[in-house]
């Protein structure tokens, strides 16, 4: 505590006291189970497995802290994902065909919903954030968004396409810290002016240091997987530093890595096996 206080001392000197409360140690507990995806949202932790199969993660709904009691396996035969983004009340997926899709009827008591509703817009990936910001990646890389904060699950609502940019994106995440995606040469962009998850898309991309492949975004934080592996979290993303404060390297090995509040964050490493990391 007493050097929590002395950082900020020190830091007050540059600007304000706004670091994570995050610890830079991490306890990783392993869930039985394979999957290649997994995300994190309000209404609970979902993923996919190597047979492109849905899972939902029992007793996480709202609750995404703990480990959960048993995986349900959501819509089969028809559920055939290659990705997904758990929101609150709704997941976004992507179809085999390459389609967006969305999962209706999520609530507390049937929390692994009812039914995919299918668009016709393709995505490379898609991200909800926990009050409904709706963001993808088209199929040239293009960053694409709905506005505002008005998507449950529904085919209404215009897309727009950010032109202005020639970033080739791959993957892309949305919550309280705001827009950020990497692109096909692992580089690192956020929006500055998208934080709070207020619906605003904030101004043009802006490179933030590092190297990643895949990324998540926390409350204060933004977490991500390099080519190696290596499990990185930016920390200090607030309104004063959208862009973050610095990158800590944390214990263990993921290759996909997603958080939306809390210190913690759940992932999936090389073997498919399946961790919740707190810190
Ligand atoms: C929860 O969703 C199901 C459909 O999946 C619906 O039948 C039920 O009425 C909903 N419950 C509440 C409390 O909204
Ligand atoms: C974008 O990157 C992907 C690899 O993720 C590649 O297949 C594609 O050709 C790239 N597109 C452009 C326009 O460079």
């Amino acid at each position: 505590m007493l050097i929590i206080i002395f950082a900020c001392l020190l830091l007050a000197a540059v600007g304000p006291c706004d670091a994570t409360s995050c610890s830079a140690t991490t306890s990783w507990q392993q869930t039985e189970g394979a999957l290649v995806k997994v995300s994190v949202g309000p209404a609970g932790v979902w993923g996919v497995n190597v047979d492109n199969q849905i899972w939902y993660r029992d007793d996480t709904y709202g609750t995404a802290t703990n480990l959960g009691s048993d995986w349900t396996q959501v819509d089969e035969p028809r559920g055939s994902l290659m990705d997904l983004d758990v929101g609150d009340d709704v997941v976004w997926g992507i179809t085999l065909k390459g389609k967006l899709t969305c999962r209706k009827g999520i609530n507390e008591t049937t929390p692994q919903g009812e039914k995919w509703k299918i668009l016709k817009n393709k995505a490379k990936d898609v991200a909800i954030s926990p009050k409904g910001q709706l963001v993808a990646i088209n199929e040239l890389g293009q960053f694409v968004y709905r506005e505002g904060l008005s998507s449950k699950c529904t085919r209404k609502g215009k897309w727009f396409t950010d032109t202005d940019s020639s970033l080739n994106l791959t993957q892309i995440s949305v919550g309280e810290a705001g827009i950020w995606a990497v692109a096909a040469d692992e580089k690192i962009y956020h929006r500055p002016g998208s934080m709070g998850d207020t619906g605003n898309i904030g101004t043009e991309w802006e490179q933030v240091s590092g190297a990643l492949v895949t990324l998540g975004v926390g409350k204060d934080f933004v977490i991500g997987a390099n080519n190696a592996d290596q499990i990185w979290r930016r920390d200090g993303v607030a309104s004063s530093t959208s862009g973050g404060t610095g990158w800590v390297l944390l214990t263990g090995a993921l290759k996909v890595v997603d958080a939306y509040n809390g210190c913690y964050a759940w992932g999936v490493n090389r073997e498919q096996d399946i961790w919740l990391g707190t810190f």
